[in-house]
């Protein structure tokens, strides 16, 4: 029943090869190739996450990642928060739960699309990551995912968004990545058109912070809900 669960297309499509063959997600689990594809920008950006979580959070993430980013999110909530970590591959989830089952009982693995309604806990989430997934998906999927996660934090939450963003326009590498982007990540450009705010219908319910890495070439924006009497009119 849930290996039947309905992959997205694009999934399918463009990475397949990669999310759903585990000797290739454990080549790009090694920390060296996590460096070469994140042009050396891999810690920068794992420690901008793991900046907006603390101790005691309920946390969900969207997307499995490779790296170390979940057991750093894992310690840094540490044993008595609660770590949700969603993904639509099984492949992805069961290799993330071999590894960490027994080490982390603060995670738990959902087998879903980011892009169907999310059930929260009683309150919402303390904080929502999702780290280089909407670069992967189609515009429409990404105007679900970020709604979904805005709609699954807490009164006081966060949504973190780390992914790709439109460099510098005298940035040596940006022509290196426009190639790349448009031969293997055909939804990652978009990302230079837009900002994510963009993709959200209700974005002025919302404060929207974002900070830039790697002459702009990277994005963390943190979207956090604005005090309810600043929309009232007077
Ligand atoms: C979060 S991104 C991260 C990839 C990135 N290269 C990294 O540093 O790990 C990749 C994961 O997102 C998952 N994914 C893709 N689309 C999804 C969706 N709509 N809902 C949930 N998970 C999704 C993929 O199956 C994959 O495991």
């Amino acid at each position: 029943m849930l290996e039947q669960y309905k992959l997205p297309k694009y999934w399918k499509q463009f990475y397949s090869w990669l999310y759903g063959s585990k000797a290739w997600s454990t080549f790009f689990n090694k920390s060296w190739v996590q460096t070469v594809v994140t042009l050396g920008n891999n810690k920068r950006l794992s420690q901008a996450v793991l900046r907006e979580i603390r101790p005691f959070d309920q946390v969900l993430q969207i997307g499995v990642t490779f790296g170390n980013l979940m057991e750093e999110t894992a310690d840094k909530i540490g044993r008595y928060g609660q770590y949700d970590i969603m993904d639509v591959s099984m492949t992805q989830l069961n290799m993330a739960k071999q590894k960490y089952q027994y080490i982390f009982p603060q995670m738990n693995f959902i087998h879903q699309n980011g892009a169907d309604t999310i059930q929260k806990p009683l309150y919402g989430y303390d904080v929502v990551v999702c780290y280089l997934l909407l670069h992967e998906v189609p515009p429409q999927t990404k105007v679900k995912i970020i709604n979904n996660a805005l709609h699954a934090i807490k009164e006081n939450g966060k949504v973190v968004f780390v992914d790709y963003h439109r460099p510098d326009y005298y940035h040596p590498l940006r022509y290196m990545v426009k190639m790349f982007n448009r031969l293997w990540q055909p939804f990652a450009e978009k990302l230079w058109d837009l900002d994510i705010a963009d993709y959200c219908k209700t974005r002025i319910q919302y404060n929207w912070r974002t900070n830039l890495f790697f002459g702009k070439m990277y994005q963390k924006t943190v979207v956090t809900k604005r005090a309810p009497d600043i929309l009232e009119e007077f």
